[in-house]
Formats: structure tokens, sequence, C-alpha cells
């Protein structure tokens, strides 16, 4: 029989392919070498705040597997990798004096890297804080914002010649959210109020760090991970039109705006004066916050579909059921999202360079007979929505890489070790780890810098 000629769709030459990772959620090692205690340390030790009782404790014992687990990124032909540095493992107290065998740790992994021609993503600050810091008020007080900017000067001072692309924040949104508002996440507060206060000084010490970068006249590039999950009015009626401008608003434009734009979004500034209490926020402070970037990543997952809703939540407003796919997360599979928002931003900041620095879904891996994870729905997922940013890119977005989540299984919060996200399996018991069908499929991808349809 005649084969079918495949289309393809070929990526831009030069584009960057890899998988990301951080820290809490893969080193272990939590009290070794040195290393200060993490909210997440802290807040994974009482009972309750994560299924099953998971820690991050040994979590895929990356430390000491650091070598193999870049073996592993070699044979799939990743050309970068994003991770992050655990601010406790280098500032134990979170300010003071830095512990150089943790510093150590990361000398010995970006220089691995390096060797093997990855290109380095470093995100300074993946949701571990120094418990120390959290005793004064973690990122509600506003003193965290200096304390940040000393540890990240340190440690773009150390690699300051690795042209590395630097991530000053991952996800300040679901910090804030989950971590402050809803205290579903470390450290667990439940105070609307600080959650604000904790954004706005999150979004300064990122303007402070790129500051602080631009300054010291490091090599490479600098930028900042959102989230960015749409939410779509659920109907045409104008009501949920408003209820899901009220979500976008408070969610991606809260961070968005005052980055590119250096505003808030006046109606949620406004509504949140009338009902919490807000620091006070300056011009100087926007002025700080929209510093300059080199690029934006993305964390692209899945997208919501909202009704108004009286009484629901904060913002009136609801999910309505949707009949897409979903995945393990219950999390709708709709890769159309993450073309609209490449475009979106495209149009909010013209030609900025963007990175999928995020996107990847959990599904119910099963090890067959013989010893394969054929997880055709994480192929399949991740397919789609390569498709898309390929036509994000041919529209004319500037986008110059793509990070899938993640590089193996981890710790995934507080669903613990119940949630796999990884093209590479992770055995938690023994630390095999076994590359998945859709590692072997992304391995084909990167040598074809395309896909077929
Ligand atoms: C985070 C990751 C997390 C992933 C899946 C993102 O919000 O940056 O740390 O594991 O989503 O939930």
């Amino acid at each position: 029989m005649r084969k079918i000629p495949m289309l393809k769709l070929a990526f831009p030459k030069g584009f960057l392919w890899g998988a990301a990772t951080a820290a809490y959620q893969i080193e272990g090692a939590y009290n070794e070498d040195g290393k200060g205690e993490s909210i997440w340390d802290r807040f994974s030790m009482y009972s309750g705040n994560i299924k099953n009782g998971d820690t991050g404790k040994i979590a895929c014992d990356h430390y000491h597997l650091y070598e193999k687990d870049i073996e592993i990124m070699k044979e799939l032909g990743l050309n970068t990798y994003r991770f992050s540095i655990s601010w406790p493992r280098i500032f134990p107290d979170g300010k003071g004096k830095p512990n150089i065998k943790g510093l150590d740790f990361y000398k010995k992994l970006i220089g691995k890297l390096l060797e093997n021609n990855i290109k380095p993503s470093i995100t300074l600050y993946h949701w571990d804080l120094p418990q120390k810091l959290q005793d004064i008020g973690g990122w509600a007080n506003r003193e965290v914002v200096d304390y940040f900017e000393q540890y990240a000067g340190y440690v773009f001072n150390e690699f300051r010649d690795i042209n590395a692309l630097w991530v000053t924040h991952n996800e300040p949104a679901v910090s804030v959210m989950s971590g402050y508002w809803h205290g579903s996440f470390a450290p667990g507060v439940k105070d609307p109020s600080a959650a604000i206060a904790a954004s706005h000084n999150m979004l300064l010490s990122h303007g402070k760090a790129v500051q602080t970068f631009r300054k010291l006249g490091i090599s490479g590039e600098i930028g900042i991970v959102l989230n960015i999950w749409p939410n779509y009015p659920g109907t045409d009626k104008a009501e949920d039109i408003e209820a899901a401008n009220r979500v976008n608003e408070s969610s991606t434009n809260w961070y968005i705006d005052p980055i590119l734009k250096a505003k808030y979004p006046e109606n949620i500034l406004k509504f949140y004066k009338e009902k919490l209490i807000l620091p006070e926020i300056t011009d100087e402070d926007m002025k700080l916050i929209s510093q300059p970037i080199d690029f934006l990543g993305v964390n692209y997952y899945s997208s919501n579909f909202i009704k108004n809703s009286p009484g629901t939540g904060f913002f009136d407003a609801d999910c309505v059921p949707v009949y897409y796919a979903i995945t393990d997360f219950d999390w709708p599979i709709y890769p159309e999202g993450l073309y609209d928002v490449l475009i979106e931003i495209n149009k909010l900041s013209p030609g900025l360079k963007l990175f999928v620095a995020e996107n990847g879904a959990t599904f119910k891996d099963v090890i067959d007979r013989n010893g394969n994870i054929e997880d055709v729905q994480r192929l399949d997922y991740l397919h789609r929505h390569f498709a898309q940013a390929h036509r994000a890119i041919e529209a004319g977005v500037n986008l110059a890489g793509y990070y899938v989540w993640s590089l193996m299984d981890n710790f995934e919060w507080a669903q613990g070790f119940s949630k796999r996200f990884g093209i590479v399996y992770t055995d938690f018991k023994t630390q095999q780890r076994i590359i998945k069908k859709s590692g072997h499929w992304f391995k084909e991808v990167i040598n074809n810098n395309g896909i077929e349809l």
C-alpha cells in the first residue's frame, strides 16, 4: 500500500525544546548540606495538607541523581532545561550568609548541562520560600522584597557568564491565591488582604531583580513566568461575559498588566479597595514592576468556561460544565486556548519574545507487562498543543521555545505523588526512571524540529 505523505508542521530554526521541573518537586535532600527549611518542608509536615501524607523530603532524589537525569535529557535530545533554585539551599535563613555547599549543587548541575549543550532556564522562585522569612510574614511583608533582591543578585553574580534564560518568579498568581488566599498550598494562609499584599510584593521583587540583573551586567536574558488560564464566557449572555471578564482580570490581568502596562486592572483594584485592606501602591512601585523584560514565559494547561453566579466565590462566578475530554485533574483539554493566549499577549506587547514555559497533563499511567508506559493520552495532548503553538507562530507570534511539564513524575504539591505529569516515569520507591511513549515521541519531535499531522 502506498504511504500517505504526512503534513509536517516545521518549527523555526533554533527553536528551543525542553522540559521543566522545580526544586521542591524533584530534589529531595531536604535537610542536606546545610539547606534551610522551606515553607513546603513545613507545610507538608502537617497531616491533612498533602494527599497521603506525602512530602518532598526525597521526591525524585534529583539532588543525588542529577547526572543520571541529565543523561535522560541527552537521550531525549532536549536543547534546554527549565529548573528552579531552592532559595533556602543558598540562604538557609533567607538572608545573610550564603551556604556554599548549596550553591555547589547548582554549579555542578549547570556545569553538566552546559557540557551537554543544554541551555539552562533558571527560575529563582518556584514557591519554596525560606521558612525563616515566613516567620516574619513571608511575601505579605515588604521586607522580603529586599531579601529576594539580595538572593537574586548573589546568584546572578555566581553565574554571570553562562548566558542562561533567567526567570524571576514562577506563577505568582498560584503562590498568592493557593498559598495566601485559600491556604491550600504553603504557607497555608487564608487571608485575602495578605494575599494581595503578597502579590504586590512578589511583583515588586520581580522588578527589583530585573533591575539588579541589568545593573550587574549579567549575560543572558531575564523574564517572568505567568500561568495563563483563560476564562471564556460559558454563554453569550452579557452577565456571563462580565463574569468571565471579572475572573480574567483578577487572575491573568492582575499580574500581566502591571508587568506590561504598569497598572493594575482598574475594576478589580477598586473592588479590592472596597473589600480588603490594601498595601500602599505608588507610581514608583508600578515603574519598578514594569521594567522591560526580555521574554515572558506562559504556562498553559487548560481553560475555564464561566457563568455569572451570585454568591459563588469572591467574584460571583462559577464554571459551566463542558464536554471536552479531561485530564486526571479534571482539567478540560482545550488546546485552542493556548493559541488564544499567545495571540492575546502578542497584541498586548507586539513582538515580545514568548516561551511556553510549561504545558503538560496528568493521566493514570500503567506499566505494561513489557515494562513500557504507553501514555497515548499525554502524547495526544502534547501533539494537539504543539500544533496550536505552531499555528500561533504562523500568525506572527514570536514564540522561541516550548517546555513540557514535566521532565519526570514528581511531587505534585498538595496532591503529593498521586498525580503524574512526567514524560519520564519515576518509581518513587526505587528511583528508577522509564521514558514513557510520550517521551520517545517528544524525542522525534525535537529531532525533526516539527510534528506530523
Ligand atoms: C506549576 C507546577 C505544577 C504544574 C501542574 C504549574 O502550576 O508551575 O509546579 O506541578 O502546574 O499542576
